[in-house]
């Protein structure tokens, strides 16, 4: 077992990873002291392989438990299945001193985490990450939210848990597209934060995701969440630290948004933003170019998706509209060497349209 904690004061928490930590939950949950009533947040599929283990362990633990499942994918993460959390949570008894925990993805942890956020202005939070996306990614570090139709995660608050436990075990039921497109998190971390660990990934990616090396996958998973307690702690809101969790994002969200969410999964657009903003500091930020063969060499290995043609415009402008939003700086993450990571402001369209091309050639 190992526990990293993520350092903010009174508002510390550990983030707790172990092969087969759901099966100890009571013990866990013990050592948190974690009572009273719960409220658990998951979905139908996620419910039904591990609902029933973590509900005996919470009973067992002498809590009081109102389960309420949402339905499956991004479009839940709304006001309105807040609205029915709340409901049901009022309904089942919870108060103030009463603990919400997710069971779930990304989409559960950030909806749950909302509700825990606002009901009474803020009650106890735990997360029980199920994909490898909220194992590494998102349920560390207290962002919380929901989407609204103008865009996604526009409403939110920044509400850090009490816990974060782990199972990396609970990645074997995972579609391998997640799994896979995931993996592009973890070697984010390694390219902001570990040169080392980012070697040991891209030596290792195909081995890791083939699925039947789950120990060499929960040590990256450990190394990533360390990278992301570390950056969160020293920069709990979006400062210049936290921004380096951005690497690849800039070019990654336009490409999801220019080619429809839905098309490609976010760690898989977040890998052909890797990519982009290796192209760019090679350019810019004196990138060697065998740091560069490095930086792409484990995206291989992701399968990611045939692309078709990009319209260059569309991403121009959703780029544009992003600076807008930004007070008329793009804050573009790049690498003078893989693990030394810079945010520069000199990336240009010539520069964007050059890191498209070289995106197109590869993955048409
Ligand atoms: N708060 C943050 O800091 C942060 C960071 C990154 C991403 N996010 C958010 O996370 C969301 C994406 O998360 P995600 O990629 O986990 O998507 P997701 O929550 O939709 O999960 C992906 C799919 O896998 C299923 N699933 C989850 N665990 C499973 C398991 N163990 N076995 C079988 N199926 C399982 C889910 O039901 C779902 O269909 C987005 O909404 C994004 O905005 C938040
Ligand atoms: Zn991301």
């Amino acid at each position: 077992m190992s526990t990293i904690t993520v350092d903010l004061g009174a508002r510390s928490y550990p983030v707790i990873i172990e092969s087969g930590l759901l099966q100890r939950l009571p013990e866990v949950m013990d050592s948190l002291t974690i009572q009273g009533r719960i409220g658990l947040v998951s979905n139908a599929p996620v419910h039904a392989l591990y609902g029933s283990v973590v509900e005996d362990a919470l009973t067992a633990a002498g809590c009081q438990l109102t389960t309420a499942l949402v339905p499956e994918g991004e479009q839940i993460k709304s006001l309105e299945t807040a609205a029915g959390l709340y409901d049901s949570f009022l309904q089942g008894g919870l108060d103030r001193s009463s603990t919400i925990v997710a069971l779930g993805g990304g989409v559960i942890g950030d909806l749950a985490g909302f509700v825990a956020a606002t009901l009474f202005r803020g009650i106890n939070f735990v997360q029980i990450p199920t994909s490898l996306l909220a194992m590494v990614d998102a349920s560390i570090g207290g962002k919380t939210g929901v989407n609204h139709p103008l865009g996604k995660n526009l409403i939110g608050a920044f509400h850090q848990p009490q816990a974060v436990l782990i199972d990396p075990e609970l990645v074997r039921s995972l579609p391998h597209r997640e799994l896979t497109s995931a993996f592009a998190e973890i070697l984010k971390a390694g390219a902001i934060a570990d040169r080392d660990f980012y070697i040991s990934l891209a030596n290792n990616a195909e081995s890791m995701l083939a699925a039947d090396n789950l120990p060499l996958l929960s040590d990256a998973i450990e190394r990533a969440c360390r990278i992301k307690a570390e950056v969160v702690s020293a920069d709990e809101r979006e400062g210049d630290r936290r921004r380096l969790l951005n690497f690849g994002h800039t070019i990654g969200h336009a490409l999801e948004t220019a080619l429809g969410y839905g098309q490609l999964r976010h760690g898989e657009a977040v890998a052909l933003g890797m990519h982009g903003a290796g192209v760019i500091s090679r350019e810019l930020a004196g990138l060697p170019e065998d740091d560069l063969r490095l930086l792409l060499k484990p995206l291989g290995s992701l399968n990611l998706p045939a692309l078709p043609p990009l319209n260059h415009e569309a991403i121009l402008g959703y780029l544009r509209r992003d600076k807008k939003m930004r007070h008329g700086q793009l804050h573009f993450v790049l690498l003078e060497r893989i693990g030394q990571p810079i945010i520069s402001t000199a990336v240009r369209d010539r520069h964007i349209r050059l890191a498209l091309e070289r995106i197109e050639e590869e993955y048409r």
